[in-house]
């Protein structure tokens, strides 16, 4: 590799930690995400400008890639994007499952041609590869309500697991100490399949309500499938093996994050089957008589508030209700009241998913407030208005015992003096499970479309004027 394609690649590598690290907080995500992708451009020029390589293909490639993506882009919906990640990840699988199947097909019949690393390292990449393909495959299935988003579980399941993860690691000893044996290439497309089949089996007794925790887990894999494709090129690639490892580290920490903010182990959201049915419905019952609101005697509350804090959840994505928040919370701020937007890090189907929301909506950043920032002030502020949230609200997580989602962090709202609840009907969030914050003395239900009922608090606000 030449001496430029080296500095290239350094370059792209140490913009990619900077592009990293500015993702990390919503007032520096966008440069972060730009400067990220103009490191993957000079990485990308860089390795075009090699030799030997096969340029018809590489731009017919870029072409239809190109063109596909631009049309994801544009018409994925925005609450879609969860199950359009799954699909990258296992578009990422498949890419280095391949890699390292041709890098092992080029060698297979000259014995030097493997290095004992070259073969661990096509091994790992095919097997991950695979692996992240079909399980994120059927992430996709179940997050897109294609397959039933149930677990599928039976008896022994945990076992016949069990069992292929041993087979694939003793198969893997087997071949790579003699990767060029007469029966070798017959192990190595047998690893492929069990790998493709595997993917199936470990992702199927998860439950849709954990698509997302498996989704960042498979954004990982396909990191280390192409960190593993790195070293499997016939000549390492720098850039494949840093940027492979960074997605996954970073996957890997995104998936703890998520598990925490869900009270939850990694162990319990991959094997107990949540959302079975025994779980989800768990928990005391919820009794009471919930109090609705009109948006006439909403707005008179509100218009003598004086601190409000919008609490959005999954069903502000589904009204894309954001522009009509934010106008909300402007016309409240001119009205003299303090105005903040406190997020829950699993509000909504995916990491930062009410961020990316709010900020299209162009919400100040020092407006936005974390769960731990909000909660030991919660009990000053007058209206708490939650707008399609409900799991990440419900004090079920603090109060009952036996709640499945008990532990679980929440943004506590029910301390707060008044909470409106907008939503369209009684019916539970994600979990399943019911919400006894709807039937507090201080709770009043304003139900309807978000967007409907805060377009008719802005009819009222624009009233007064
Ligand atoms: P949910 O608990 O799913 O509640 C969303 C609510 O929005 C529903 O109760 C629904 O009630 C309401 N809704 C839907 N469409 C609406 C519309 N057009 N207008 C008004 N309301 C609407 O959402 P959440 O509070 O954001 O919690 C997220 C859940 O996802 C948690 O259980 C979390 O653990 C799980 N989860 C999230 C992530 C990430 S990374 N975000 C990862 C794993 C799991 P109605 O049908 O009555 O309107």
């Amino acid at each position: 590799m030449s001496g430029f394609s080296q500095y290239a690649y350094i370059a792209s590598a140490i913009l990619f930690c900077i592009g990293l690290k500015m993702l990390s907080r919503a007032d520096t995500a966008r440069r972060g995400n730009r400067l990220s992708a103009i490191a993957m451009l000079i990485a990308v020029v860089a390795t075009m400008l090699s030799s030997g390589l096969s340029y018809p293909w590489i731009i017919a490639g870029i072409l239809i890639g190109g063109a596909l993506g631009l049309a994801a882009a544009r018409l994925v919906k925005m609450t879609a994007m969860p199950e359009m990640v799954a699909l990258f990840n296992g578009f990422g699988g498949i890419a280095s499952l391949l890699v390292g199947w041709a890098e092992y097909h080029k060698g297979v019949s000259n014995l030097d041609a493997f290095g004992s690393l070259t073969i661990v390292a096509i091994y790992l990449a095919v097997l991950i590869g695979g692996i992240t393909f079909t399980g994120s495959l059927i992430a996709y299935g179940k997050l897109s309500e294609k397959l039933p988003g149930k677990p599928y579980l039976y008896n022994g399941q945990q076992i016949v697991n069990a069992i292929i993860a041993v087979a694939i690691v003793g198969g893997g000893i087997i071949f790579c100490m003699n990767p060029t044996a007469g029966a070798a290439y017959f192990l190595f497309v047998l690893a492929v399949l069990i790998a493709l089949v595997f993917g199936v089996l470990v992702v199927i007794p998860i439950g849709g309500a954990d698509m997302p925790v498996v989704i960042a887990l498979l954004n990982s894999y396909s990191g280390l499938a192409a960190c593993a494709a790195g070293f499997a090129l016939e000549t390492p690639n720098t850039v494949l093996i840093v940027a492979g490892a960074l997605v996954g580290a970073s996957g890997l920490i995104l998936t703890n994050i998520m598990c925490k903010a869900m009270n939850r182990s990694l162990a319990n959201v991959l094997f107990s089957g949540f959302g079975s049915g025994s779980t989800a419905t768990a928990g005391a019952a919820v009794t009471g008589e919930a109090k609705p609101i009109s948006a006439d005697d909403a707005f008179l509350i509100l218009e003598s508030a004086r601190s409000v804090a919008f609490v959005p959840g999954y069903g502000m994505a589904v009204a894309q209700a954001q522009h009509a928040v934010v106008e909300l919370g402007n016309l409240l701020e001119a009205n003299g009241c303090e105005v903040r937007y406190a997020i829950h890090p699993v509000a909504g189907r995916m990491p930062g998913h009410m961020n990316v929301l709010l900020a299209e909506a162009n919400v100040p950043y020092e407006q936005l407030v974390e769960m731990d920032a909000i909660n030991p002030i919660i009990s000053t502020i007058d209206v708490a208005v939650v707008i399609g949230a409900n799991d990440v609200v419900n004090p079920a997580a603090r109060e009952d015992e036996s709640s499945p989602i008990y532990g679980m962090p929440i943004i506590n709202v029910d301390e707060a003096r008044t909470v409106f609840v907008l939503k369209r009907s009684m019916n539970p969030g994600f979990a399943g499970i019911d919400n006894p914050l709807f039937f507090k003395e201080n709770t009043r239900m304003l139900f309807g479309d978000a967007k409907a009922s805060v377009g008719a608090l802005i009819a009222e606000f624009k009233e007064l004027a």
